[in-house]
């Protein structure tokens, strides 16, 4: 152990950083995801956690029931997925990574509300949202910052993980001393598209040279449910706005689409979907494309199974696709760690609080939780 005329000579950021370490956290930044199995043995609550959870997906009839049914039929097919990426999802490994390293840099870059301690809250698979804000309050935090993993919000996503703190704290009461603000959507974080830019431009160098011009780059984002589009998601305008952003920074050097991939069920989504366009884009004979995951910040079955196997390997393979790579997710890229730094230093200097944008509800919206919900962090994240 260093003795305290020890500490006091080391470097200044040595000694915050012994000071982290060794006191409790002053400030929780509570990063929201949806997470995934980390063994394919969890994949069926997984699958149930999503098919019951009425703000993620709403079945016209019977939810308690089909659900449940609609999950275990899934089961196999979707384990098998995840044996074949190694037998679990990495989610958690990254957000926890990302976690870290912003809060080593929010205790060099904002000492006046260090120690940062980041903590991981996922909303289908442990460690649940009521388990994380539940370790928050065990550490003794004064304040806590809600940081959302996905950069652009949708009611769906990012909405259910808000909906389910609400809910906690209205079981077991917000304590009175404790400041809560949150961070809804950072879509056009300038860092955020420096990093896919950044990304871009290395893997369209790992084509052949005289390809490079002409790759296609297809921005590909999960889909929703056109049900959800219409009531007013904002998710669709703020996947485009981060491609804008990401084509700017490019300077438009190649053609570019924003295509949606990972559709379930009968009813309609949003396209044109990935696998289609794909197949669409070679019968007009182009031959070369760079997959983009412009909403996934960390690597899940989405990027690790749906693009690189269902649409690299096996898709290309069969409509003739000759050059096809698939750009990685930001992952612990130092840029997006400086993104992730700056979004949260900003909102603590401003004040933090609660975006406007995020009280208002979608103009469709009749759900009761999201009524409730947005009224308790008006409350909660106003007093002073
Ligand atoms: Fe968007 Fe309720 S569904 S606010």
């Amino acid at each position: 152990m260093f003795s305290i005329k020890q500490v006091m000579r080391l470097k200044p950021f040595m000694a915050l950083r012994f000071a982290s370490s060794q006191s409790s956290p002053k400030t929780g930044i509570v990063m929201l995801n949806m997470g995934g199995p980390q063994s394919s043995e969890n994949v069926h609550d997984y699958l149930l956690g999503i098919m019951t959870d009425k703000d993620m997906i709403q079945f016209p009839f019977f939810q308690n029931k089909l659900g449940p049914w609609i999950a275990k039929r899934r089961t196999p097919e979707v384990k098998q997925k995840y044996d074949e990426i190694g037998g679990g999802s990495p989610i958690f490994k990254w957000t926890e990574k990302q976690g870290q390293l912003l809060c080593k840099q929010l205790d060099e870059q904002c000492p006046e509300s260090a120690p940062h301690k980041n903590y991981t809250a996922f909303r289908y698979v442990t460690p649940f949202t009521d388990e994380a804000f539940n370790e928050v309050l065990k550490d003794g935090v004064k304040r806590i910052v809600v940081f959302s993993q996905y950069p652009q919000y949708s009611c769906a996503t990012s909405g259910s993980s808000f909906n389910a703190i609400y809910r906690h704290f209205r079981k077991i009461g917000f304590p009175k001393d404790i400041k809560l603000s949150v961070i809804d959507r950072w879509s056009t974080n300038p860092l955020l598209a420096k990093t896919f830019a950044d990304l871009i431009r290395k893997e369209l160098k790992q084509l052949p040279e005289d390809k490079q011009k002409e790759a296609i780059i297809l921005f590909s984002a999960h889909s929703i449910p056109l049900k959800t589009v219409n009531r007013g998601d904002s998710y669709p305008s703020e996947v485009g706005a981060t491609v804008q952003m990401v084509m700017q920074e490019l300077n438009y050097c190649n053609p570019y689409q924003l295509v949606w991939q990972s559709k379930v069920g009968p009813l309609p989504w949003l396209g044109p979907f990935t696998d289609d366009a794909l197949k669409g884009y070679v019968k007009q004979g182009k031959k070369t494309f760079l997959l983009v995951p412009i909403a996934f910040v960390n690597e899940h079955i989405e990027t690790l199974h749906e693009m690189d196997i269902e649409y690299c390997k096996d898709l290309a393979g069969e409509i003739g696709v000759k050059h096809i790579r698939r750009v990685p997710t930001p992952n612990d890229h130092p840029l997006f760690i400086d993104a992730l730094t700056g979004i949260v230093k900003d909102h603590l200097k401003n004040g933090g609080g609660v975006s406007h944008k995020f009280l208002n509800r979608c103009p469709h919206c009749t759900n009761v939780n999201c009524y409730n919900s947005k009224k308790w962090y008006a409350d909660i994240c106003n007093r002073t």
